[in-house]
């Protein structure tokens, strides 16, 4: 492949997504971009999806609260620094008066989308999690409700939505089963996490899905077939971050996803999913110093800081170095305020729906 080649599949994706591209094409891409590509090929990728970001989003970056409700999972991901099988880590669960206390200091700061997330804990029952989604939007009607608690039952979704959750993040982590089945334990299913997908969707929630770049295993097959996965789903957020290793992992010592290729998977993602909320992710703040920075000028328009308490955020470990454990929320906004205006975007405070 050469660079005139990707700089038409480029315009072509701008125009028509993934038609006519093929499955073995598209890993090619990939792979010329992200290694082989020249920094000026790059940087016409980028320009043309920071081109369609600000067609859309203007100079807006989306802000979501994201509070970090518990590390206890009853699975066992090979990636993850809370995995089940971890016993360095000092579990805990917030009840649904710190939820609270999280949202109504959120809500002070200006946010109007909280994103509980957590483990697959079983002590977080349906019936559980629906009160605490119940009691935000009685306290909050304007505020949209993201959930992201794993895999669940379809009736669980229903209760959950019924209580007025507005979205749902479940990344498939990889489209590929062969290499689902290398990241995850043998009682994990790749198909239950896809169908978990399309219940949400069918339930009516806005459902973000997504994937690791530069997951152990990977290859640019893999980032194709995720791709063209996203393109069947059409999911209205997508999150993609580097894989960045644990060391109290069975993955402690892979290497872990690289800067250019996160960038270069956000502004393809851009230009194939012009509308997604794409977020600059935590992750990539953790690989290099101005790494959300760098996500905003490759295409993505979302930002989720930490509300969590600060008392439980280095017990959230699902990485190594994981950046904004110490600072109170007040302290993680405005750095964050700081970093966005840098690169010339502001942060917004609105809920920022999906644009149909
Ligand atoms: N339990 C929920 C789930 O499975 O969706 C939400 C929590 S889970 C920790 C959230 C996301 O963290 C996962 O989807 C995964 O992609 C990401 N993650 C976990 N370990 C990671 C690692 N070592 N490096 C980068 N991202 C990681
Ligand atoms: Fe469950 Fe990571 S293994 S949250």
């Amino acid at each position: 492949m050469v660079s005139e080649e990707c700089r038409s599949i480029i315009d072509n994706m701008c125009e028509y997504g993934c038609n006519g591209i093929s499955r073995d094409k598209l890993a090619e891409f990939i792979d010329y971009v992200c290694y082989e590509g020249s920094a000026e090929l790059r940087e016409y990728l980028r320009q043309t999806a920071n081109n369609i970001a600000t067609d859309i989003f203007g100079n807006k970056i989306y802000i979501r609260g994201l509070i970090e409700c518990t590390n206890i999972c009853r699975n066992d991901c090979l990636y993850c620094g809370i995995r089940k099988s971890n016993n360095n880590v000092e579990r805990y669960r917030l009840d649904k008066d710190d939820i609270l206390a999280c949202c109504k200091e959120g809500y002070r700061l200006g946010f109007r989308t909280f994103v509980l997330q957590g483990g697959e804990d079983p002590c977080y029952t349906a019936e559980f999690v629906a009160d605490v989604v119940s009691n935000i939007k009685k306290d909050y009607p304007g505020c949209a409700v993201t959930l992201s608690f794993g895999e669940q039952e379809y009736e669980t979704y229903r209760l959950w939505r019924d209580a007025g959750a507005d979205r749902y993040l479940l990344r498939h982590e990889t489209a590929d089963k062969q290499h689902y089945a290398r990241l995850h334990p043998g009682e994990m299913d790749y198909d239950n996490r896809v169908k978990c997908l399309y219940n949400l969707k069918e339930l009516g929630y806005q459902v973000g899905s997504g994937f690791m770049v530069g997951s152990p295993y990977q290859t640019p097959y893999n980032l194709a077939d995720d791709i063209i996965f996203l393109t069947k789903l059409e999911p209205h957020m997508i999150g993609i971050g580097p894989f960045v290793p644990h060391s109290d992992t069975p993955f402690a010592d892979k290497s872990q996803g690289t800067l250019t290729q996160t960038l270069v998977m956000i502004s393809i993602l851009r230009v194939l999913f012009k509308k997604a909320l794409i977020p600059s992710t935590t992750s990539l703040g953790t690989i290099a110093h101005d790494g959300r920075e760098q996500g905003f000028l490759y295409g993505a328009n979302v930002v989720m800081p930490n509300l969590s308490p600060v008392g439980v955020r280095k017990k959230y470990m699902l990485y190594d170095n994981k950046i904004c454990t110490g600072e109170e929320s007040a302290q993680c906004i405005s750095c964050l305020e700081k970093r966005v205006q840098s690169v010339g975007y502001r942060l917004t405070v609105d809920r920022g729906d999906y644009m149909e």
